[in-house]
C-alpha cells in the first residue's frame, strides 16, 4: 500500500550549547532505538572524518585561523557534501539521530557578529529536521560542569551570545528539554518525542527542505 512506500526514518536533530549532553543522550537514544529492532544511525556535525571535516577541525583546535565567514561556508559546505547520503539514508528506512546541524551553524556564527540571514542562506534546501530537540541549559551551568575542552568557542561569554541565538531561532515546532535534569529523566523525554516523530514519518510524512 502507499504509506508502505512512503514510509522512511526520521531525521531526528539535538541541538543544545557545548556541555547540555547532546553526545551521552545521542548515544542512550541510539542504544535505546537499536533495541527497538530500528534501522538506525547516530551522525554528527561538524563531520570530522571529511576533507572539509578536516579543515574545520584544525580552525576549531586553534590549529589555523580562518576568516569567520570562510568557517562559516565551510561548516555548510561539511552538511552539503552529506546531503544526498542523509536523503538515501532516511528513504531505505533509516532513522538519523543528528548531533548539532544548521542551528549550530546559524548560532554560532551569529554570535561571532554575523548577520542571521546571511548565516541561514546557505542552509537552505538541506533537508528539514522531522524534530529538533534543544537540550536547553544555562550558559553559567554548563561551564561549570567543565570539561569545556579548550577549543575555540568553548568559553562563557561566547556561549552566552550563541544561546541568545538559539532563542531567536527557535519556533514553535522544537521540543525543549531542561538539561540540568537527571540525565535518566532527560533520557526518558527525549525517547517520548522521538518515537512520536519516528512514527509519523514511517506513515509516510514527505520529506522537506530547510529555510526555502
Ligand atoms: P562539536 O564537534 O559538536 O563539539 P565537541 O568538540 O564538543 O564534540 O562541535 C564543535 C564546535 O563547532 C561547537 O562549539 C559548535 C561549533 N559549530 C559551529 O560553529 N557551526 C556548525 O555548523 C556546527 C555544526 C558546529
Amino acid at each position: 500500500n502507499n504509506h508502505k512506500d512512503n514510509s522512511r526514518g526520521g531525521l531526528i536533530v539535538l541541538e543544545g550549547l557545548d556541555r547540555s549532553g547532546k553526545t551521552s543522550q545521542s548515544s542512550r537514544l541510539l542504544s535505546h532505538l537499536e533495541g527497538q529492532g530500528l534501522s538506525v544511525e547516530s551522525w554528527r556535525f561538524p563531520d570530522r572524518t571529511t576533507c572539509v571535516g578536516n579543515m574545520i577541525s584544525s580552525y576549531l583546535t586553534n590549529n589555523s585561523q580562518l576568516d569567520d565567514r570562510t568557517v562559516h561556508l565551510l561548516f555548510s559546505a561539511n552538511r552539503w557534501e552529506k546531503r544526498s547520503l542523509m536523503e538515501s539514508k532516511l528513504r531505505s528506512g533509516t532513522t538519523l539521530i543528528v548531533d548539532r546541524y544548521s542551528y549550530s551553524g546559524v548560532a554560532f556564527s551569529s554570535a561571532k557578529g554575523l548577520d542571521i540571514d546571511w548565516c541561514k542562506a546557505p542552509e537552505a534546501g538541506l533537508l528539514a529536521p522531522d524534530l529538533v530537540v534543544y537540550l536547553d541549559i544555562p550558559p553559567e551551568k554548563a561551564a561549570e560542569r567543565g570539561g569545556y575542552g579548550g577549543e575555540r568557542y568553548e568559553q562563557l561569554e561566547f556561549q552566552k551570545k550563541v544561546s541568545q541565538y538559539y532563542n531567536v531561532l527557535c519556533d514553535p515546532t522544537w521540543k525543549i528539554i531542561d538539561a540540568c535534569l537527571p540525565v535518566d529523566v532527560v533520557e526518558k523525554q527525549l525517547k517520548e518525542f522521538v518515537m512520536n516523530s519516528i512514527a509519523i514519518c514511517q506513515k509516510g510524512k514527505p520529506l522537506s527542505q530547510l529555510w526555502s
